[in-house]
């Protein structure tokens, strides 16, 4: 028989334990919330306060269920009132003294059989339990923000916790309607262990003006599917912690340079930006604790800002290539109503992707999409060559050929020669320096990157790499083209892996580190990114719909080019690959696909 919890005290009423008391009192346990001060308790009850409101705004709580829930809330400052409470989850700050402190005075206060434990994120669950004189009965219940929403917990057993106590917390845990996963106590568990690196690379981009805020967190919303961009969740996680969880990762988890926290987070803590909760943090909020953003200096400018920087009037585009890419690349200029000249090695590769452009628009008809008229309109604008000559009198070239340096700059070459002034140049490509193909020409000015996602009918995010020649115009030019085509365009530098890629990969390449060091199962690691982080897919289903080889090869390019140890690509990825296990489309990757 599980043990049976009816009253629960939550210390700490920040962030995330005013969540964790209302996940408990919504599922009809008694709480005993505590803080520190009369104000932080105040505060604390406002934020419950405020979200029950909203979940009843929502329509997503009954009015008379708010209540009940909140008469289940019993206040109060200090550890005392914990004294019959069957267990105790500590959500203080993430200071390893701090917690131990607390916990020796919990010891004292509560009952023997009261199980302690504690939602730190980053800190050794064995550390903070021997301050007591029961460290079987200590364990860490790691929640997610929002804890409300998020439906993962990972449950964190040290060597020495009772396996009854596991077990108990782990029917709790499914009687608060969570997912749990059970590990053992490593810096940064699952979730954290593989969110932080890449949540502090993206504060690195920043830092450096490699892209703006917005831009780093559209491309990872637009590109990966992901709930929020990575500088907009350190606002919601709260600056303060991020660092102590990074400072802690970096100190438990092998002094991983990625971990180390970029020297700006420092400052804005220093500075009182924590985030959301003190109002201000990478984004301005309405007040603190407020979700909404509003917009401060940083803000671009919606209106014109292409126009105010230069950008050149489009009306002709050529694109040159017959793959994938440029079948994607050239329906979507078509259907945005610029005339198209297609280019390919030869007129029976044209018709191939001319037959290619029609049933994608046909799908589209079927589907109710586009109407026939718009398809004919599209395909009306579009004519088909053999030869780059008849790319004389475009305004704009996207060039979408094989991924090979050589060819590349050759055909760049030869664009130089053919276009007229003032044309900008693109290329598509998603590993190489785009300054490299600019300099095969005599107009570096006038080239750019502009990074499509497959399929690019469909992917809603295109990434403008200007290289450190390209002019403001060109970069202007290509934005105001994305916006021209419905897609967001974000601006980036001409590095290795360019914004999405260079903080996706490693994330995905850490995870196959840590299964292969046998902390957690790929089910698990799946779990924990999507129920902790709302990921669409976990990192194993991702890599197997990628294909190993292509993620290999990507993360060698970032190791190559940054040089950055931890980006090594793991060994048992290089395994697989060598094994010809390369994902779905070898019906075998981290995955056996050949049942399915
Ligand atoms: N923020 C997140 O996204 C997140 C997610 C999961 C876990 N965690 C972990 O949860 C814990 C709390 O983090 P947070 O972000 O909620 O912090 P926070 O700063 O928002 O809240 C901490 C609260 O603890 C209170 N407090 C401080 N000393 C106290 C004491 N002696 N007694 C009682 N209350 C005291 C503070 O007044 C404050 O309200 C940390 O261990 C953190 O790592 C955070």
């Amino acid at each position: 028989m599980a043990r049976e919890f009816s009253t629960v005290g939550v210390v700490g009423l920040g962030t995330m334990g005013a969540g964790i008391v209302e996940v408990f009192a919504r599922n009809g346990i008694d709480v005993v919330a505590v803080e520190i001060s009369a104000p932080a308790l105040e505060r604390g009850r406002a934020t419950l306060k405020s979200s029950t409101d909203r979940a009843v705004a929502k329509g997503k709580l009954a009015e008379a269920d708010r209540d009940a829930l909140h008469e289940r809330v019993h206040f109060a400052v200090g550890l005392d009132a914990l004294h019959s409470v069957d267990l105790v989850i500590e959500a203080v700050p993430e200071h390893l003294d701090l917690k131990q402190r607390i916990f020796a005075e919990l010891d004292r206060v509560c009952r023997p059989e009261t199980i302690l434990a504690t939602n730190t994120s980053s800190l050794s669950v064995t550390e903070i339990s021997v301050a007591t004189s029961r460290p079987n009965q200590v364990i860490g219940i790691h929640f997610f923000n929002p804890a409300p929403v998020m439906k993962l917990v990972e449950v964190v057993r040290t060597v020495v916790t009772a396996p009854e106590v596991v077990a108990d917390v782990e029917a709790l845990c499914a009687r608060l309607g969570k997912v749990d996963v059970t590990i053992n106590d490593r810096a940064g568990f699952i979730a954290n262990a593989l969110l932080f690196g890449y949540l502090n690379h993206a504060v690195g981009m920043f830092e450096s003006h490699y892209a703006t805020r917005e831009d780093i967190d559209a491309a990872m919303k637009l590109g990966c599917g992901l709930p929020m961009g990575p500088l907009a969740l350190m606002d919601l996680i709260g600056l303060d912690t991020a660092y102590e969880i990074l400072d802690t990762m970096y100190r438990r988890g092998g002094r991983d340079r990625r971990h180390a926290p970029v020297p700006l987070l420092k400052q804005m803590v220093t500075a009182g930006l924590l985030g959301r909760k003190s109002g201000r943090g990478f984004y301005t909020y309405e007040r603190p604790g407020s979700p909404v953003v509003v917009p401060d200096e940083a803000t671009p400018l919606a209106t014109d800002a292409a126009v105010a920087d230069g950008a050149r009037a489009i009306t002709k585009v050529g694109i040159v290539g017959s793959g994938t890419m440029a079948t994607g690349i050239i329906e979507v200029f078509a259907k945005a109503g610029y005339e198209v000249v297609s280019v390919t090695r030869g007129m029976e590769k044209s018709a191939k992707v001319c037959e290619a452009v029609k049933t994608s628009l046909n799908k589209g008809v079927v589907r109710g999409k586009l109407a026939e008229a718009d398809r004919d309109a599209a395909l009306g604008r579009i004519s088909w060559s053999a030869t780059l000559d008849h790319l004389a009198d475009v305004d704009l070239v996207v060039e979408a050929v094989v991924e090979e340096l050589s060819v590349k700059k050759a055909l760049f070459a030869s664009l130089d020669e053919i276009c007229k002034p003032g044309v900008v140049l693109a290329t598509t490509t998603s590993s190489l320096p785009v300054i490299d193909v600019a300099m095969a020409t005599q107009r570096p000015a006038d080239v750019v990157g502009l990074h499509f996602f497959n399929p690019a009918p469909v992917m809603p995010l295109v990434e403008v790499v200007r290289t450190i020649r390209t002019s403001p115009e060109a970069t202007a030019t290509a934005r105001a083209v994305c916006a021209a085509l419905g897609k967001t365009g974000v601006v980036c530098g001409d590095r290795s892996g360019f914004i999405v890629n260079a903080l996706l990969f490693p994330y995905l390449n850490d995870a196959v580190k840590m299964l292969e060091a046998s902390y957690s199962t790929a089910d698990d690691i799946d779990h924990a990114m999507k129920l902790g982080c709302g990921y669409p897919m976990g990192p194993f289903e991702l890599l197997d719909v990628v294909g190993l080889d292509v993620s290999l090869a990507i993360q060698r390019e970032l190791y190559l080019e940054l040089r950055e140890p931890g980006f090594a690509p793991a060994p048992l990825l290089e395994h697989l690959v060598t094994a010809g296990y390369l994902g779905r489309k070898t019906r075998r990757g981290f995955r056996d696909h050949s049942h399915r």
